[in-house]
């Protein structure tokens, strides 16, 4: 991905978590083929002892075709680049930076966190610490190709480092992969990976290319595409989006949660954290239902049903109750949708007696705290069960997560037409086509009225 025109005679090539090397393999590989004017100078961080001898053995390979030379820096990157003590060999200047960075949460009081955070940004996760790092580090005009996970293009925890970003490299290509299952099956990984291709840079250019390629072997295609249709210039949470691809939402959802009056939030029972305060029988004098995404089937939720997780929740102390919801409607949101579901976006509608406790796993709405309307809730929830939203869902989340702050930023219907397609809909969920067509008809119908 990175451009070979424009570098100096020397290319200093940074690789950090460079594991055997085989990034830097492919930028020597590359470069000796295209430019073999070019010394090479390579610096490769990785923490893992074991890896520093098959890493060796690359970069000796490499150094074998002449010009090139290289140094391992056997370190912790985040320890090394950071703090009074950093290692002056990593800052830079790096005329590319090729990385697959290590994925994991960032804790608050990890000290790699807080070297990354008090020098350049807050970083919720290592890779965007790597990142971070990595776009610091390189010369005027140098480049920066990352594999990543797509969690930072989006949601609030990745909103500082996503601004950050943004004002420090200039987006030149944006590549997905159309199947997950087929690039990334051996891994694990849970969550479509990107690899972003960009230019040190504080601002961003007029255009970004959009590629996309399904196996490992096959042709990429591209797209060019204006930069103003990626990020949206009005958009406050500077969302960037891997798909442009214009969703046909209906005109008239054009209002915010917050103008519908309704807020979202996560559910508050963390289950291993209460152990105690779990009943499996749900009959136990004192329980109230439990709920979890299990119990979402076919637009409502089913409870109790034999999940194989307590279903009843015991409310014995004020603690305990401060983690349940009023009596009333709910819409509710599955935070995880399960392998065969083929949205993204799972909503259905909890109308129970009495209080009730809405497990961590699970988005609901509310008004103020308290339970909707009923029309109002069976009305949202039809709405986030329509392939549109779900495919708008998807052109800026990549996530199989859904978090509230997503669910806070999708264009909703007014409240009214929300009430309408609740009435006219009523509890029981179509099957999607009909659904997608009762929804659209029924918000054209309103708009013209
Ligand atoms: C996802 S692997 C990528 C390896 C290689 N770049 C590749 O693409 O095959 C991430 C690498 O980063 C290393 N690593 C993890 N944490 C690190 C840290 N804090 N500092 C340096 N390297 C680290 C791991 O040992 C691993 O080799």
């Amino acid at each position: 991905m990175p451009k070979f025109d424009n570098l100096p005679a020397t290319v200093h090539v940074l690789d950090p978590g460079a594991g055997s090397g085989m990034l830097t393999a492919a930028v020597v590989s590359r470069l000796r083929q295209e430019r073999q004017d070019l010394r090479i100078v390579i610096t490769a961080v990785e923490m893992d002892q074991t890896l520093i001898p098959p890493l060796t053995e690359t970069l000796e390979e490499c150094a074998a075709e002449g010009g090139i030379e290289f140094r391992i820096v056997n370190s912790d990157y985040l320890e090394a680049s950071t703090g009074l003590m950093a290692n002056e060999a990593l800052l830079g200047p790096f005329d590319l930076v090729v990385m697959n960075p290590p994925y994991g949460k960032l804790p608050a009081t990890a000290s790699g966190r807080i070297g990354v955070a008090q020098r350049l940004v807050d970083t919720p996760n290592l890779y965007a610490a790597f990142w971070a790092l990595g776009v610091a580090a390189l010369a005027p005009g140098g480049q920066c190709v990352a594999i990543v996970p797509r969690s930072w293009a989006n949601g609030t925890y990745f909103q500082p480092f996503r601004r950050w970003l943004l004002g420090h490299l200039t987006l030149d290509t944006l590549h997905t992969f159309e199947s997950r299952s087929t690039v990334f099956a051996d891994t694990g990984v849970l969550q479509e990976n990107v690899i972003v291709s960009g230019t040190r840079g504080d601002t961003q250019g007029s255009s970004v290319t959009l590629s996309t390629s399904f196996g490992h072997e096959d042709q990429q295609s591209y797209t060019t595409v204006p930069m103003s249709t990626v990020v949206h210039p009005q958009d406050r949470h500077s969302f960037v989006r891997f798909s442009v691809t214009p969703v046909a939402i209906p005109e008239a959802a054009s209002y915010s949660l917050a103008q519908v009056g309704l807020g979202v939030s996560t559910g508050r029972v963390v289950d291993f954290r209460v152990r105690e305060l779990l009943a499996t029988d749900t009959t136990t004098p004192g329980a109230v239902p439990l709920l979890y995404p299990g119990n979402v089937r076919g637009g409502i939720i089913d409870w109790p049903l034999p999940l194989g997780k307590p279903q009843g929740f015991l409310p014995v102390d004020e603690t305990a109750q401060r983690l349940l919801v009023p009596e009333g409607t709910y819409t509710v949101v599955k935070r995880f949708s399960a392998k065969e579901e083929r949205r993204r976006l799972v909503a259905a509608v909890w109308d129970g007696q009495g209080p009730t406790a809405f497990e961590n796993h699970l988005n609901y709405f509310h008004d103020q705290g308290r339970g909707l309307f009923p029309a109002l809730a069976f009305g949202l929830s039809a709405w986030l069960n329509t392939s549109f939203v779900d495919q708008l869902f998807r052109t800026f989340s990549g996530h199989t997560q859904v978090n509230a702050g997503d669910l806070r930023v999708l264009p909703y219907p007014s409240r009214d037409d929300l009430i309408e397609i609740g009435r006219v809909l009523g509890t029981a969920l179509p099957t999607q086509g009909a659904l997608d067509e009762a929804v659209r008809a029924i918000l054209t119908a309103q708009a013209a009225a």
